[in-house]
């Protein structure tokens, strides 16, 4: 059966962000016009996901109220003329189905993804961090070329690697492959936060996976790291130790990650957001160049 089920965490408490979000998620912040979960799930739509399993947490329920149908709103707008504004709540029509469970207690992306084996079983499933966006505007098709590859080459996971510049790797998980990386590769490991002299390469971890049911064997033997959390690359990285088939595929040109975790990477996608707006971006960008 083909994989149609995506996981996505939020239930992180994103303090990196405070006092944005104190009160409020931060995959809700907005990048432009759409809060930052709304293209996750697009982008899943787009690559054939058809369940959707949010794992969530305290304060998150904005979340779910942001993916129902409101039936109120929606006569609202209608009887008070403003059908225009219909459009913008299309995709509440996503053909996909979402289900909720929360993770009580926030113990690391590796315990998120966890509290979802229930649910998941022994089936693979795409897991895609709801506080990250393959840009540009949700179209990128990583997810659908991962789970093919998946697929076709009986991995154990697949995860997704985007280049950096080489100042930045000490910021996220590098991968070392077994031999040149292409497109699609092996990986020999993976090192977290190394030093710009230690980095076996230059590709970084860009917040989808697919996974299959060893990975939850791994999840369940490993320890708890800094702060109790249980740490998803560690189990990813005994998985490979032991024999396991984990693959990297990288985002292609035109394909970039905005993880919006801390306020320098937030800023960033959100000025990329606002000046490549299809009605105010063109405006923006003159009046700045205008200004400066
Ligand atoms: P982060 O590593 O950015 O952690 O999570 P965080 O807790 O959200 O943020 P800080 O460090 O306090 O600023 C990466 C992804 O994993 C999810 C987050 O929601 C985000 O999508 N996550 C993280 C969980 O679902 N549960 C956790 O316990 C931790």
């Amino acid at each position: 059966m083909p994989i149609d089920l995506a996981v996505v965490p939020v239930a992180g408490r994103g303090t990196r962000l405070l006092p944005l979000t104190k009160s409020q998620p931060k995959e809700m912040l907005p990048l432009g016009r759409k809060p930052v979960v709304q293209y996750v799930v697009e982008e899943l739509a787009h690559c054939g996901i058809e369940r959707l399993l949010f794992i969530t947490g305290p304060g998150k329920t904005a979340i779910e109220n942001h993916f129902d149908i409101d039936g109120e709103l929606i006569s609202h707008l209608r009887e008070t003329g403003k059908e225009e504004l219909l459009a913008d709540l299309d995709f509440e029509r996503e053909q996909v189905e979402y289900f909720y469970t929360r993770q009580r207690r926030q113990l690391g992306l590796g315990h998120a993804v966890q509290c979802a084996q229930p649910f998941v079983g022994d089936q693979p499933f795409v897991l895609a961090l709801g506080d990250s966006v393959i840009g540009p505007s949700a179209k990128s098709d990583v997810v659908r070329r991962m789970v093919q590859c998946f697929e076709e080459q009986n991995a154990d996971a697949v995860i997704a690697f985007e280049e950096v510049p080489e100042a930045d790797v000490v910021q996220y998980g590098i991968a070392k492959p077994r031999s040149a990386a292409g497109e699609i590769f092996d990986l020999a490991d993976l090192v977290e936060k190394p030093s710009v002299d230690e980095a076996p390469s230059n590709l970084a971890v860009a917040a989808r996976y697919v996974c299959g049911p060893r990975v939850f064997e791994y999840l369940a033997k490993t320890k708890p790291g800094k702060g109790g959390e249980i740490q998803l690359t560690d189990a990813l990285r005994q998985l490979i130790h032991e024999g396991g088939r984990v693959l990297g595929a990288r985002l292609q040109d035109g394909e970039c990650r905005h993880d919006i975790g801390n306020f320098q990477s937030y800023f960033r996608a959100l000025l990329d957001h606002l000046l490549n707006d299809p009605e105010l971006g063109g405006e923006l960008r003159s009046q700045f160049s205008r200004e400066r």
